[in-house]
């Protein structure tokens, strides 16, 4: 049996992490097009750094929850495979080995001009906006933007494993940032049947063959024993 997560901003709330488009979400005290965007950082990437210096400073706070855990606890037992949306790195913290991150990760800068590209852990960051130490070009928090494509090897092994799988379990999404919402989508038309763990419905509660109305933490418990049994 191939099982496949999918796991959006949902996943990371009861670590502390706010979310996009909840209440007090990120989406609702800023605005994407002046934080998110390549345009935003091309006008003023102090600006966006600051933003992005400050979430990390949230994040590096942040320990991964009981859901995390879970998550990483099923690939080693069950090989069950994670794509997600989220750059805070917490599934890698919880102990998840092989996660496909669609979105990038908030911890790599990536040079403008030249192919560097590293992990950058300081909180807060030496220098804003930060320098490359190769070629001394301004660096990029390694992140998809609004309007960039998503990583290409990222993308392509999500798509692989949403069309091969027999149960994809969607945890924390709203599932309306694409393509990522297609893939709950793709696996059900695929023949997978579908398990989404979130207390507000989603436009993919009406593809959902089981839907549980409860928070991360509290939903993968239930999942977790589920599956551990038809695995015995
Ligand atoms: P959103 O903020 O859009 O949605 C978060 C979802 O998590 C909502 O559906 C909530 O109902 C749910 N949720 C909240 N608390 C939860 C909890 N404790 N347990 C389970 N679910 C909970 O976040 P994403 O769907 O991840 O993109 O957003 C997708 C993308 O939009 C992000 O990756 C980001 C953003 O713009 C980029 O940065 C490219
Ligand atoms: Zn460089």
């Amino acid at each position: 049996m191939k099982i496949v997560i999918l796991t959006g901003a949902g996943v990371s709330a009861e670590s502390g992490v706010p979310t996009f488009r909840d209440k007090g979400g990120l989406w609702k005290n800023f605005r994407a097009e002046d934080l998110a965007t390549p345009q935003a950082f091309k006008r003023d990437p102090k600006l966006v750094w600051e933003w992005y210096n400050w979430r990390r400073g949230i994040i590096s706070k942040a320990k991964p929850n009981k859901a995390h855990l879970i998550i990483a606890e099923m690939e080693e037992k069950f090989g069950v495979r994670l794509i997600t949306q989220n750059v805070d790195g917490l599934h890698q913290k919880a102990g998840s080995k092989s996660v496909v991150e669609l979105h990038g990760n908030i911890w790599r800068v990536k040079c403008t001009h030249c192919n560097y590209k590293d992990y950058d852990y300081s909180v807060p960051l030496k220098e804003i906006p930060p320098k490359c130490p190769k070629c001394g070009g301004l660096l990029r928090p390694d992140v998809v933007w609004f309007g960039e494509p998503l990583p290409e090897d990222a993308i392509e092994e999500a798509f692989y494993l949403s069309e091969n799988c027999d149960i994809m379990i969607v945890v924390g999404t709203s599932g309306v940032v694409y393509p990522a919402a297609n893939l709950p989508f793709i696996a059900k038309y695929r023949g997978a049947r579908v398990i989404e763990i979130n207390p507000k419905e989603t436009p993919i509660s009406s593809i959902a063959d089981l839907k549980i109305g409860k928070t991360a933490t509290e939903g993968m418990e239930e999942v977790y024993h589920w599956i551990e049994r038809s695995f015995k």
